[in-house]
């Protein structure tokens, strides 16, 4: 198969030559780190900055061992220029006829030069994570939609991939709807729709708390109803019969409020092994800790030291490095680390994977770094642990995002709301093209409400992934759904648009794809695009490797840009000869698949006109 790594190949040339300059072949790989794509396009495509470093250790001048390993460089059909510049950076441009030799080689391949990887790997990825039976927010959406995009592209990548959501299903909420239940049902509504009533009495009973927005679960002293709540979770926990009948009877009516969102987001994860799942498992968990001398007993609790042997005793303990956890409390209860270290032994005996991906919010930064650091100790020391985290999302007011005042932001309201918006938008500007004279298509409403859909649930997933995922993003509507900039409508239109020059030429672009044509680089915009198509294999490589699905949306940004440069300066279907006709189209065609395929890495859907 066809690997299409430009950044691969010039780091290639480079290899056996550094191999002469570099004291300990070891180290080749680390200068060849230091070839990157260029800052500035003016000063070529590539750019070595290993001179520098080089030279130094050398005792040598930089700009002349730079010369020095130029003028060793071999033969080749590969680079056009090669120059020294500055304190020594190796600036390298492309051949042209190289570049186009490359992109048609692309075009015939169906993975678009990506080769699946010679070694694959095994990850498990938990995300989403949401707590059923509560109302679910923003952080789950983000969790979700990030670990739904590094699934795809690990998958693409040729990676074996599972995904699990470890749903919060045994739960604090639970007492709360066993407490609701008990107490304010409607036997009536209750059979006729239970998930609607099970969410009425959520409601209900979290209002009858004394704080509305009270989330910590133990401090119950002086208000009855929430005492009331804890203890029919307590009952659950330990087992009682009444409680765990109601709780089997309550989880399908939980995981029914779930299934309309993930439908129409338009993701599935392989398995949903949610911490009642582990539930089980936990006494073993704790007897296994104890006889390993990894846990101990302090004040009638089971409490695993940190790596220095310190149990927690204050807040700032707390914060240190590798903090101890708490897996059994006085009363008997499990806590949430004890099910995580649960779930890493499941895991790893059923799966046995290379890696295991937590894609869940900064804030839990310091619990995974606690399970990671105890897992290791318990043995687990051959799979890598990565906490995959991620920023909050913000209001406009840059306090968390909120759809309702003083609620927990609900999911279907705001994809509700971005659909809607987009319909808008979109019969808006539909109208504006139209009044200009465009050749615009005559939709259905039907049409229009799926172009809605798409662009209103890609707006929102684009404009989640499109920022660093460490970082917090303000959510705004207007924004996410502009027609100009780093957008998913814009990406959208630019696929759209590249499908439109098709249709109206009435082309099948089958050709462009089982034997494309030459291509012929006659402009800069052409050149451009040939290597900002090449980059695509490099940029989901590091995507992959960092875990930074951002990398995808600015190579997508980049790539739009760059077509809309050969739009404005080059006629496709209108070129002078059918040579360079061919070549554009060609061009355009690749474009669009590669704006198809990186949307659909992330979770985006494309529509064939807009
Ligand atoms: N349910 C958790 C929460 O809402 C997220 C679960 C993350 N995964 C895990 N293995 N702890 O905070």
């Amino acid at each position: 198969c066809v690997d299409m790594n430009l950044l691969a190949e010039v780091r290639k040339l480079f290899a056996p030559v550094l191999a002469g300059f570099v004291p300990d072949p070891a180290q080749v790989p680390d200068y060849l780190d230091m070839i990157k794509p260029a800052a500035n396009a003016d000063h070529g495509d590539y750019q070595a900055n290993f001179a520098m470093r080089l030279a130094k250790v050398q005792g040598k001048k930089p700009p002349e061992l730079a010369k020095a390993v130029v003028a060793a460089l071999p033969p080749n059909d590969v680079f056009e220029s090669v120059t020294v510049a500055g304190p020594g950076f190796i600036n390298l441009k492309l051949k042209a006829d190289w570049l186009a030799a490359q992109v048609r080689a692309m075009a015939a391949d169906a993975r678009l030069g990506v080769a699946p990887a010679e070694s694959p790997r095994k990850y498990v990825i938990d995300y989403s994570g949401p707590n059923v039976a509560k109302p679910l927010h923003v952080g789950h959406l983000r969790s979700t939609i990030i670990g739904d995009a590094l699934v795809r592209l690990l998958r693409f990548l040729g990676h074996e991939v599972i995904g699990d959501n470890h749903l919060g299903d045994w739960g604090t909420q639970f007492g709360i709807l066993l407490y609701g239940y008990k107490n304010h049902r409607d036997e009536a509504a209750f059979h006729a729709d239970p998930v609607r009533e099970l969410a009425r009495l959520y409601i209900l009973v979290r209002g009858l708390f004394k704080k509305e927005d009270d989330e910590d679960d133990e401090a119950t002293a002086d208000d009855p109803v929430k005492e009331a709540c804890r203890l029919e979770t307590a009952k659950l926990h330990a087992g009682d019969p009444e409680n765990v009948a109601l709780w089997k009877q309550f989880m399908p009516a939980c995981l029914e409020m779930l299934r309309p969102i993930y439908d129409r987001i338009g993701v599935k994860i392989d398995h949903a092994l949610g911490e009642s799942f582990y539930n089980p498992m936990l006494p073993g968990v704790v007897e296994d800790m104890l006889a390993k001398g990894i846990a101990v007993e302090s004040h009638g609790a089971v409490v695993i030291p940190n790596a220095k042997g310190v149990i927690p005793k204050t807040e700032e303990e707390q914060q240190k490095e590798e903090p101890p956890a708490l897996i059994r409390k006085r009363d008997g209860a499990y806590t949430y680390t004890t099910t995580d270290l649960a779930t890493i032994k499941y895991r790893t005996e059923t799966w046995c994977p290379n890696t295991m991906l937590y894609v869940v919010d900064t804030r839990q930064a310091l619990h995974f770094k606690t399970i990671f650091a105890q897992a290791r100790r318990w043995g687990y020391e051959a799979t890598e642990f990565q906490h995959v985290m991620f920023g909050s999302i913000l209001g406009e007011d840059r306090k968390p995002f909120q759809t309702r005042k003083g609620g927990v932001a609900e999911l279907g309201d705001l994809i509700d709301m971005a659909v809607q918006l987009a319909l808008k938008k979109y019969e808006e500007s539909y109208a504006d093209r139209k009044a200009h004279g465009h050749d615009v298509p005559e939709l259905t409403d039907d049409v229009k409400r799926d172009i809605a859909e798409a662009v209103g649930i890609g707006a929102v997933k684009y404009a989640d992934l499109s920022g660093n995922r460490t970082s917090d993003y303000i959510f705004s509507y207007d924004k996410m759904l502009a027609t100009e900039g780093n957008t998913g409508t814009y990406m959208q239109y630019a696929y759209a648009r590249c499908r439109a020059i098709f249709r109206k030429g009435q082309i099948d672009e089958t050709r462009f794809r089982t034997t494309p044509p030459a291509i012929v680089v006659t402009h800069p915009a052409e050149r451009a695009l040939c290597l900002q198509l090449l980059k695509f294999e490099e940029t989901l490589q590091s995507a992959a490797t960092e875990y930074l699905p951002h990398y995808v949306t600015g190579y997508l940004w980049d790539l739009a840009k760059t077509f809309s440069g050969l739009f404005e300066n080059c006629p496709v279907l209108t070129a002078e000869t059918p040579e360079l006709r061919d070549s554009r189209l060609l061009l355009v065609d690749l474009t669009g698949r590669v704006i198809h395929k990186a949307l659909d890495l992330l979770g985006i859907r494309t529509v064939e006109r807009m």
